[in-house]
This record gives C-alpha cells, structure tokens and sequence, in this order.
C-alpha cells in the first residue's frame, strides 16, 4: 500500500492527456472535481481535445508532496488520484505525505527503487505488455 501511494506521487509532475479527464469534467459524476479546479481544467481540456495537462496543477515542476495537497483538495486529476481517498490506509499515508514533503521524498525514493528491481515476467512465465491495459 505504502509504494502504491508513494509512487502515485510521481504524479506531481509531468502531463497527462485530457482524454483520461473529459468525462469525469463534463458529467456531473460523483467523482467531480472542486468547482473553481473544474473550471481551470475547462479551459486546458475543452470537450473534444488532443490537449494534455498537467497531473499537477499546483506546482506542475516540481517534486513534492503538493500532490497530496492537491488530492485532500479534490484537485486531483485522475480517478486513481481521487481514490486513495476510498481507503482508510491509504488516506492516511495521503495526509501524512501532504503534511511532511520529507517523509514523502524519503519514501518515494524507497518505492522508486523497489519498483527498479522488480524483474519483469518474461518467457513462460508472462509477457511484456505492448498496451499496459491489455494482453499482447
Ligand atoms: C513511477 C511512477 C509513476 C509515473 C512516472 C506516472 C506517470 C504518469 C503519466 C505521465 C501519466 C499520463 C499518461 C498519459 O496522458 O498518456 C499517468 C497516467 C496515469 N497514472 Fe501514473 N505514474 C506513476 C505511478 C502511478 C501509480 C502508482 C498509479 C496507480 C495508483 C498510477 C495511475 C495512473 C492512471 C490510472 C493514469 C491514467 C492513464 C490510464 O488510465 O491509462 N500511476 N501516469
């Protein structure tokens, strides 16, 4: 759970494609965005757009914890974001990232490198995936 949510971190930065946003920001989903971040984001992502965004509108170039600033805020751009909220594990690693940017960098760190070693399932024991979300 801990790499999960620290890893989500890396969401801090970088831009992601308003596809993955447009129907949580034109629906009136349960999952809706605070109101004055629906209306920034409106102007990123119009309904039909090849635009890209960025993961972290607070602070979009920098490597710290206002992600989960963000995420507390309901500013959190995706729904994988939002979620950590669902959890009362994971909650509470959000609101302990959000109040300490140390605890967040050191732990990030950890994960980032736990994440490194992982060896890939590869031969008969699995496959490299060309599309993430599906099997080759
Ligand atoms: C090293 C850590 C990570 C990096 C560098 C990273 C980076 C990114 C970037 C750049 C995008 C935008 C992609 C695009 O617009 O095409 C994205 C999307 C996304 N990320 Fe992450 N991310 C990381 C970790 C995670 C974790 C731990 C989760 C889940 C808890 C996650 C869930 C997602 C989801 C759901 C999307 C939307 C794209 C989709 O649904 O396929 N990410 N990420």
């Amino acid at each position: 759970m801990v790499d999960l949510v620290a890893l989500s971190g890396a969401h801090t930065i970088g831009l992601a494609k308003c596809n993955f946003v447009t129907a949580r920001l034109y629906n009136n989903s349960a999952s809706s965005f605070a109101p004055p971040f629906a209306t920034v984001l409106k102007q990123g992502c119009p309904p039909i757009s090849d635009n890209k965004v960025s993961l972290d509108f607070t602070m979009p170039l920098t490597l710290d914890n206002v992600y989960y600033q963000n995420v507390l805020a309901s500013k959190g751009l995706l729904v994988s974001d939002q979620s950590l909220l669902n959890s009362t594990a994971s909650k509470d690693l959000v609101e302990n990232f959000a109040m300490d940017n140390s605890l967040f960098l050191q732990q990030f760190t950890k994960s980032m490198i736990k994440l490194g070693n992982i060896t890939p399932a590869i031969g008969s024991t699995g496959e490299v995936r060309t599309n993430c979300r599906k099997k080759n």
